[in-house]
Formats: structure tokens, sequence, C-alpha cells
């Protein structure tokens, strides 16, 4: 009965729920006992109404910005009624304790600990923070994926520029993916006045993952310590932070662990602690890693308090099996949407949930106004240019099923033809 186990948490949340005591799991209590792990064929359509999706649009962009399921949103809810009842209270005795304990859960999730891990809005301010936070002096360099994200390239820059250090960039083979490719590329990138290697877990445009033990291991050969952009990271495959050995790892939970928007955190290795700083400086300048992250100045925390119900709600959909149904889902969808228009899709070992499929049309065409007539069409899926062709970047996160990759391919076809 996959239904009643959402329609449970999703309708009784409030009540279950305590508001003097939300830091118990959303849907712990009494009733907690009817809660089991749903089975995995109960996946896709039968678990879409547990989200406030738009039946008459076909989701399958999971990977831009996630989607907060009902009963995460009704957890936010509760955080955000006891901070209003007493505000001052709230952020100054059950703010630093609850955020804590946050962390403590997101970092059993990631393998982690709780004192390496600082809530941050986003993956791009995860970085901002590390990258603002290097002293370079003229003649650094800091290496980035020519796939890296766009606005993490962009903080790059202004790093570098501001110091008269450079941007170098290591060019990833595309579209016949290797992880050998993948490592040899970077190594060869890497040079003497290297100071830090940016590298993107899982690419954005290009949806590559990155053979990240790989990497790490050949920049610390050479002393250059790596920060990972994670934003697609958690959620999507499995995260395990205390052995990938990095130096920084940015993440986002509201993209694939479905937390509510403004849910990013910032994984710094012990001894990297004291000299990372967020980008925003307040109370706690100089008091250590925790105290000038858990305060920034006065926001609503809400998100980052939610990351308990999330982490349950992920577990309940089945966790670690249910991220590799996923993956599963986008290499069967990709395969069916090049079949269907008669293209190729990125094959390799590196792929997740994400999945690129090559249009049949000529790389001169705009991307944007082709996204655009995608939108207008009632689906959405990012489409780059990549590599000499024009790709078109398919998701698939627990609410999707094969249909509706078969939908798609029948819109995208509809779109080119016109
Ligand atoms: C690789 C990568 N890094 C960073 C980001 C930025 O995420 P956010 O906007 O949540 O900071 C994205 C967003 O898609 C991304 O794909």
């Amino acid at each position: 009965m996959p239904y009643r186990i959402l329609d449970l948490v999703t309708g009784q949340s409030r009540r279950q729920y305590s508001l003097a005591n939300p830091i118990r799991p959303l849907w712990s209590g009494t009733r907690g006992a009817t809660l089991r792990r749903m089975a995995l064929p109960d996946l896709g359509r039968a678990v879409r109404h547990a989200w406030r999706l738009d039946p008459d649009f076909i989701t399958v962009n999971h990977g831009s910005f996630g989607a907060t399921p009902n009963c995460v949103l009704a957890g936010q809810d509760v955080w955000r009624h006891r901070m209003e009842e007493q505000p001052t209270r709230f952020m100054a005795t059950v703010l630093p304790n609850a955020l804590r304990e946050a962390a403590s859960r997101l970092a059993a999730f990631l393998g982690a600990r709780g004192e390496d891990i600082a809530f941050v809005s986003n993956a791009t301010s995860g970085c901002n923070a590390v990258l603002r936070s290097l002293s370079l002096r003229p003649g650094d360099e800091v290496l980035v994926l020519d796939h890296g994200y766009g606005a993490v390239r962009s903080t790059v820059r202004f790093v570098t520029e501001r110091a008269g250090a450079l941007m170098t960039e290591a060019t990833i083979p595309f579209p016949d993916v290797t992880a050998d490719g993948i490592a040899g590329a970077i190594s060869a990138a890497l040079g003497p006045r290297t100071r830090v290697a940016v590298i993107d877990h899982i690419t954005s445009a290009s949806a590559l993952i990155m053979p990240m033990d790989r990497i790490i291991a050949a920049c610390h050969d050479v002393g250059v310590p790596v920060l990972v952009d994670g934003a697609h990271g958690p959620g999507q495959v499995t995260v395990e932070l205390n052995n990938l050995g990095a130096d920084w790892y940015a993440g986002n939970c509201h993209k694939w662990l479905c937390a509510p928007k403004g849910c990013g955190f910032l994984w710094t290795a012990a001894e990297r602690q004291k000299d990372t700083h967020p980008t925003v400086i307040s109370h706690g300048l100089g008091q250590g890693y925790l105290q000038e992250f858990d305060w920034t100045g006065t926001i609503d925390p809400s998100a980052f308090l939610s990351i308990g119900a999330a982490i349950e709600f992920h577990e309940h959909l089945g966790g670690a099996s249910m991220r590799q149904r996923n993956i599963e889902l986008a290499a069967e969808a990709a395969s069916l949407v090049a079949r269907r228009l008669n293209t190729e899709t990125v094959s390799g070992d590196s792929n997740g949930a994400m999945r690129l499929v090559r249009l049949p049309v000529s790389q001169s065409i705009a991307p944007g106004p082709l996204r655009a007539r995608l939108l207008q069409a009632g689906t959405d899926a990012p489409v780059h240019a990549i590599g000499g062709g024009l790709w078109l970047r398919l998701s698939a996160f627990a609410y999707n099923e094969l249909d509706d990759y078969a939908r798609v391919a029948d819109i995208v076809a509809r779109v080119l033809r016109e």
C-alpha cells in the first residue's frame, strides 16, 4: 500500500510532529510502526503525489533544482512555526544545538563527522567560501575543468584575477569518456604553481561522474589540495566523505536529497578548517570553523533544520537501492530517447542518474530557444552544445518512470520537426 505510507506522512505530519520537539524525525511516534520501506516497484507514478509536481508537465529535470516533497515542506513549516513563536529564544537557545544536530544527521548519511560540516545556502556559496579564503600570489594557478560549472568557474576567475594568478583548465575527453582519459587530462594540467584543483563530482551540462579517488590521489601526489564541487553528489550517488580524502566538499541537499531550497553544506578536512572562512564574516571570526559558519547573520535556517526529514524520506524511498534504480532508469531512458531520435547517448562508466542524448540537429542551432520550445511544449531538459554536438540532459528520480521519457521523446521529435 504505497499510497498509505506517503499519505500518512503528507497528511498527518503536523499532528505527528511535536512543535515542542521538532528534532524528532518527521514520521516517528505512535504511528511509526506502520511505516515501512516501500518496495522498489512502487516508485514512479505511484509516489508522484508526494510532491507538488504539476501533473500536466513532464518533469525529467530533477538535476537542476530538485523537487521538495510535501512531507519535508511540512517539516520545514514546523521549524518556522517554532522560530516565530519566540524568535529570540529560538535563535539564542534552540538554533545552535538544532543546527549541530542537523549537521550530525547529514554527516551520518555522508560518512563524515558532524564537526566537519557547516551549512551554507548552496554549493555555489560553499565553493565561494573556500575559493575566497585562499591566499593566492601572482603567478599561482587554480585548476578547473573545461566542463566545470559556470558560476564556480566565475568565482575562480574572480579570485585569480584579483591576485594576479591564473585559472588553468583540464580538457575532459568527450564524448568518448573514460576514467583513464579524465584522470590523465587532469594530471597533465597540474603544474608546479597549481595551488588548488576544483573538480566537479558530477559535471553539470555533461552529467559525467568524475573518478574522484584517482583525481584526488593524483593531485595529492603533487601536493595540490582538492575542492570538490559536489552540487549533484548527495542523493544521486553514494558519498563517503571520510573515505574520499578530499580537502573540501561543497554539496547541495536541495537537489537529489529533496531538502528545501537553500540547503547546502561545506565539508572541510580538519587540517584545512583554520584557514577556511565563510564568505560572510560575522561575530565568530577567529573562534573556529563552526563558530564562523554557524552564524553568518540572521537568516531563515529552516531549510538546514529539515535535513533529517529529507534524509528519512530518501531512506523511505529505498536509499541506496532507489539511487541505483534511478541510475538504471536514466540509462534506459537515454537509450529509449536516442532510439526514437535515431541518435546516440554518452556511454561508458561515468554516468549517474542524469544522462545525455545527442539531438539530431546541427550544433549551429541555439540551445536556449530550443529549451524554451520544450518548456512551452510541456517538459524541460537542459540543452547544451558540447564537443561539436547539441545534447539533451535527462534526469531520473523516484517519481519518474520510463513512460515519461517516451513522452519526452515525442515532444522533442515534434519540436525539432517544427
Ligand atoms: C556542478 C554544479 N556546481 C554547482 C551548481 C550550483 O548549485 P547551486 O545553484 O545550488 O549553488 C550546480 C547546479 O546545477 C552544478 O551543476
